[in-house]
């Protein structure tokens, strides 16, 4: 691997030394640097993307960072269209779903196919996730992980305190959220920003409707079906979720609501598995201090949100340093030693699930079951069931619903249809 990229670089130099002699300007050396555009600034995630830089590090590259603060990446990819409308693009940047397809079809992104073809990504990577890596047979983004968002997160302590046991439905969950309101728990710890209350909504309508519903409503965008009665339901489902926040969810950063379920202040949050990168930073250990189930009525479903980092069409002088960047993140060992601290799964399948503990071990082998039966679907929120218009219109929705905007579920059924289809 390591041979094959001094080969491809060499490759590179000696394109960028032809049109230098051809241009008559003078040879730019390559740039030993990589300056990466990412929303990664909370503890965990900080920590996992240290693993990347010291990798780097090792191989000579020094990182220049561009933290861009904001769970679910929205202000990132403010930052990011701005740098690229400026000309000014980094090397890479964490990206979702379909701002990557967005990127490539604008002709904005580079082309690592070679490294690629190369290293016969296409056999390890799920086909659901090429389809945001690839643009007409071209990579043009390497996928760093599988998060998923249908995960609960709970405190093992405040669960036995309260007699707690698995929840297997929803209404076994708004049963075990009441022994917590009973015993004087704040039930949920929710973060009230409209990526998470609409990353929440993704497992309720899963939970509510089957997965099958979920796929009808949010990939095929099925009108019966998004203002059905069990998408009415889901509604009724979430406002139910309401009555167990604390009162002062509303702006709270999702990090802070992990740490309420950390410190015991809260039973349970539901989230992506984000949320087990901040337990691992405050040295928890799944299954002895906390527990990770499938959001209640999700199992064998994975609704996934994979972060790619977008290799942007970089001058000859910075391909040398992406191509290393791209190389690192898909070497196996990599997205083991990444993922067991960032809380999510390696997008590899072929990594072995060993140093994964307990919570890991289950996604890994989830991931795999959900591919296997076709229930390995993208999460509306984090905009891999649509393009970002439309996620943005499920984000007002939900949160208007959520916030009590939007007063009945009826009410919400007919909006998400009307702002979907302006959005399209
Ligand atoms: C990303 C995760 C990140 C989370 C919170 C998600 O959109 O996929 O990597 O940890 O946002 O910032």
């Amino acid at each position: 691997m390591i041979q094959f990229r001094t080969m491809l670089l060499a490759g590179v130099a000696a394109m960028s030394l032809a049109g230098a002699a051809t241009s008559g300007s003078a040879w730019a050396e390559d740039i030993k640097e990589v300056q990466m555009l990412h929303w990664w600034t909370s503890g965990g995630e900080a920590a996992a993307l240290n693993v990347l830089k010291q990798d780097l590090a090792k191989e000579g590259y020094a990182w220049k960072d561009v933290p861009v603060a904001g769970g679910g990446g929205e202000a990132a990819m403010t930052t990011l269209k701005a740098m690229v409308a400026a000309g000014n693009p980094p090397t890479a940047s964490q990206i979702l779903g379909y701002f990557a397809l967005d990127y490539a079809e604008a002709g904005k992104l580079g082309d690592i196919t070679e490294l690629a073809t190369k290293q016969g990504w296409d056999k390890s990577i799920p086909a659901a996730l090429q389809k945001f890596t690839t643009t007409d047979g071209k990579w043009g983004a390497v996928p760093v992980n599988i998060h998923s968002v249908n995960w609960v997160w709970i405190n093992k302590a405040v669960m036995e305190k309260i007699g707690g046991t698995e929840p297997k439905t929803f209404d076994d969950f708004v049963a075990l959220l009441d022994k917590a309101k009973a015993a004087g728990v704040v039930p949920l710890a929710l973060g009230g920003q409209p990526w998470q209350e609409a990353t929440m909504f993704d497992s309720v309508v899963a939970s509510t409707g089957g997965i099958d519903f979920y796929k009808k409503a949010f990939i095929d965008l099925d009108e019966s079906a998004l203002t059905s009665d069990t998408m009415k339901k889901a509604f009724d489902n979430l406002a139910k979720l309401r009555d167990y926040t604390d009162p002062n969810y509303a702006g709270r950063d999702w990090n802070l609501a992990t740490a309420m379920v950390i410190n015991g202040e809260a039973l349970v949050q539901v989230m992506g598995d984000w949320a087990k990168g901040e337990f691992n930073a405050a040295k928890k250990v799944a299954g002895t201090d906390f527990l990770c189930y499938r959001f209640p009525g999700t199992d064998g479903a994975v609704i996934y949100n994979t972060d790619m980092f977008a290799m942007f069409d970089v001058s000859a002088d910075r391909k040398a340093a992406q191509l290393a960047l791209a190389d690192a993140t898909m070497s196996p060992s990599f997205q083991s030693a990444f993922n067991v601290v960032k809380g999510s799964v390696p997008a590899r399948m072929d990594v072995p699930d060993t140093d994964f503990d307990i919570c890991g071990k289950k996604g890994i082998a989830d991931v795999k079951a959900a591919n296997a039966a076709g229930n390995f679907v993208g999460s509306m929120a984090q905009n891999y069931a649509q393009p970002p218009a439309i996620a943005g219109a499920y984000h007002d929705v939900v949160t208007k619903f959520f916030h009590g905007e939007i007063k009945s579920s009826d009410d919400a059924v007919k909006e998400l249809l009307a702002a979907i289809d302006a959005a399209k």
